[in-house]
C-alpha cells in the first residue's frame, strides 16, 4: 500500500494544459465507437485505469483499436461475444454504461470489477433494463456485480428516474437506441449530459426538452466521433481548491470542459469568495476553455441544489470549506454514500483527523472552518478522497495512505503537484 507525505505550499503560480483528460467523455468516446460505422478518432484519451479498462473491453467486444501513444482510433464491425469476463476495474461508469450498450447485443457478457466496484449498487440500471426486457442478473438479485447479460430485443419505454444520475440516463439512452420504438427518459434534475451531446453529434435522434430526453431507435449505424477530449473539470478542481486555500496562489487550468453540468463546483468556490474567470476557447460537442482561480479569503456556503453537477467535487470542496470562515452545509447529497467509497463517512472521518469540526447527516454534513492540522488519513481506495486530502496538505502537511487509486482518474497528478510543493512517495 503506497503512502504519500505532502508538505505545506508557499504561494504559487500554477498553469497547466496537462490536467487529466475528462473521464466521462473518454469512457463514452470508446464505447460509442461500437455504434458507429467507420473510424472513431480520439485525441487526448484519458490513460487512467478506469478508461483504459473501457478501451480494453471495447477491444474484447471485437473492435479494432489502434493507439500510437497520442491518437486512438477504433473501428467496429458490431459487438462480438467475448471469450472472457469484461473487467471494469473500479469504474461504476464503465459497468453501468456497458449494461445499457450490451443489453440488446447478440451474445452473453459478464461484467465484473474490483472489490470496491463489486459492492456498489447496480439495480439502478439492471432494474429499468430488466423492465424493458433485458436479461440481466447478478448477485443480490441483480444489484451487485459480477453481472451477466444475455442480450436480446428491448421494448420501448417511458421512464421517470428517481435519481439524477448520468450513468442511469446514459445506460437507458444506449438501450433505447436499439428498442422497438421511440423512448423517453425523465430525471428529477439535469445530470451531466455528455451522452446526449456526443450521440447527437454522431447523428442519433435524441431530443432534450428540459428534464426529458426522447430517443429514436437507430435505423442505421451512427457517424464516428472525431474528438479531442477536454481536460476533466473534476480533476482540475483539485488545483482550483489548491489555489483557493494557499494565500497568494493562482491556478490557470487550460482546455477544461465548461459544460454547465460539470463546473458547478467552480461556481460554488467562486461564491465562497475565490476569484475566478472562465475563457471560452472552443465549442465542439462541448464548450471548452480556461479557468483561472486566485486565492481570496473564503466564507462558508450551503450546497443543496443541483447536487449531481458537483457530486464528484464535494470531497475537494469540503477542504475549501474547512479553510473558510463559518459553517458550510451540504444537503441532499445521499448519492455520496454510493460512490467509490461512502464519501460522507470518509470525508467526515478524515476531516475530524485534521481537527476540523464536522457534523454528519444521512444526506450530507456540516463543516466548520478552522485550522487544518497535519494528520495521517486513509483514502479508503477512493481516488477523490486521496487527492482531496493531499490538497489539504498544502495548508498544513499531510500523510495520505493507499494512493494507488489516484491512477484510476489522474495518472499525472503528482507530476503536477510537485510543481507547487514538496512531496515524498
Ligand atoms: C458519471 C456520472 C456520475 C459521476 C461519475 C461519472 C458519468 O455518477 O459521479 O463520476 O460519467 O456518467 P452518477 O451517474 O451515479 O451520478
Amino acid at each position: 500500500m503506497k503512502t504519500v507525505t505532502v508538505y505545506p505550499a508557499q504561494s504559487f503560480q500554477f498553469q497547466s494544459s496537462a490536467i487529466a483528460p475528462d473521464k466521462s467523455i473518454s469512457h463514452r468516446s470508446a464505447m460509442f465507437a461500437m455504434l458507429a460505422e467507420g473510424k472513431t478518432v480520439i485525441k487526448n484519451f484519458l490513460r487512467g485505469e478506469d478508461t483504459m479498462n473501457s478501451l480494453r473491453i471495447v477491444e474484447k467486444l471485437g473492435a479494432k483499436v489502434e493507439d500510437d501513444g497520442k491518437i486512438i482510433t477504433i473501428e467496429s464491425d458490431g459487438i462480438m461475444e467475448p471469450d472472457a469476463v469484461l473487467d471494469c476495474g473500479n469504474s461504476g461508469t464503465g459497468m453501468r454504461l456497458f449494461c445499457g450498450l450490451l443489453a440488446s447485443a447478440d451474445g452473453h457478457f459478464v461484467l465484473s470489477g474490483d472489490a470496491y466496484l463489486n459492492r456498489r449498487p447496480m439495480k439502478r440500471v439492471t432494474g429499468p433494463l430488466r423492465d424493458i426486457g433485458a436479461q440481466l442478473d447478478g448477485r443480490n438479485n441483480g444489484d451487485m456485480a459480477p453481472l451477466s447479460i444475455r442480450g436480446g430485443s428491448l421494448k420501448a419505454f417511458d421512464y421517470s428516474s428517481r435519481i439524477a444520475s448520468a450513468q442511469v440516463k446514459s445506460a437507458m439512452i444506449l438501450a433505447a437506441l436499439n428498442a422497438d420504438a421511440p423512448c423517453s427518459y425523465r430525471e428529477p434534475e439535469l445530470s451531466r449530459d455528455h451522452t446526449e451531446r456526443m450521440l447527437k453529434g454522431m447523428g442519433a435522434g435524441i431530443e432534450v426538452d428540459g428534464l426529458t430526453t426522447t430517443i429514436q431507435p437507430m435505423k442505421e449505424l451512427l457517424s464516428p466521433l472525431d474528438i479531442r477530449v477536454p481536460a476533466d473539470p473534476s480533476s482540475a478542481f483539485f488545483f482550483a481548491v489548491a489555489a483557493a486555500i494557499v494565500p497568494g496562489a493562482t491556478a490557470v487550468l487550460e482546455g477544461v470542459t465548461l459544460n454547465p453540468t460539470r463546473i458547478e463546483a467552480f461556481k460554488a468556490l467562486q461564491r465562497m469568495g475565490a476569484d475566478m474567470t472562465y475563457d471560452l476557447t472552443d465549442d465542439k460537442y462541448e464548450p471548452i476553455g480556461n479557468i483561472t482561480i486566485k486565492h481570496a479569503p473564503l466564507k462558508a456556503i450551503t450546497i443543496e441544489d443541483n447536487i449531481s453537477w458537483l457530486i464528484d467535487e464535494l470531497p475537494a470542496l469540503s477542504i475549501a470549506m474547512a479553510c473558510a470562515e463559518g459553517t458550510s452545509v451540504i444537503k441532499n447529497a445521499e448519492e455520496l454514500r454510493v460512490k467509490e467509497s461512502d464519501r460522507i463517512s470518509t470525508v467526515v472521518e478524515n476531516l475530524r483527523h485534521c481537527a476540523i469540526e464536522v457534523d454528519e447527516f444521512e444526506d450530507g454534513y456540516a463543516v466548520t472552518g478552522g485550522e487544518l492540522m497535519p494528520a495521517v488519513v486513509e483514502s479508503h481506495g477512493d481516488h477523490r478522497i486521496a487527492m482531496s486530502f493531499i490538497i489539504a496538505g498544502l495548508r498544513c502537511g499531510m500523510k495520505v495512505e493507499d494512493i494507488d487509486c489516484i491512477n484510476t482518474s489522474f495518472p499525472n497528478f503528482f507530476e503536477l503537484l510537485e510543481s507547487i510543493t514538496k512531496v515524498e512517495r
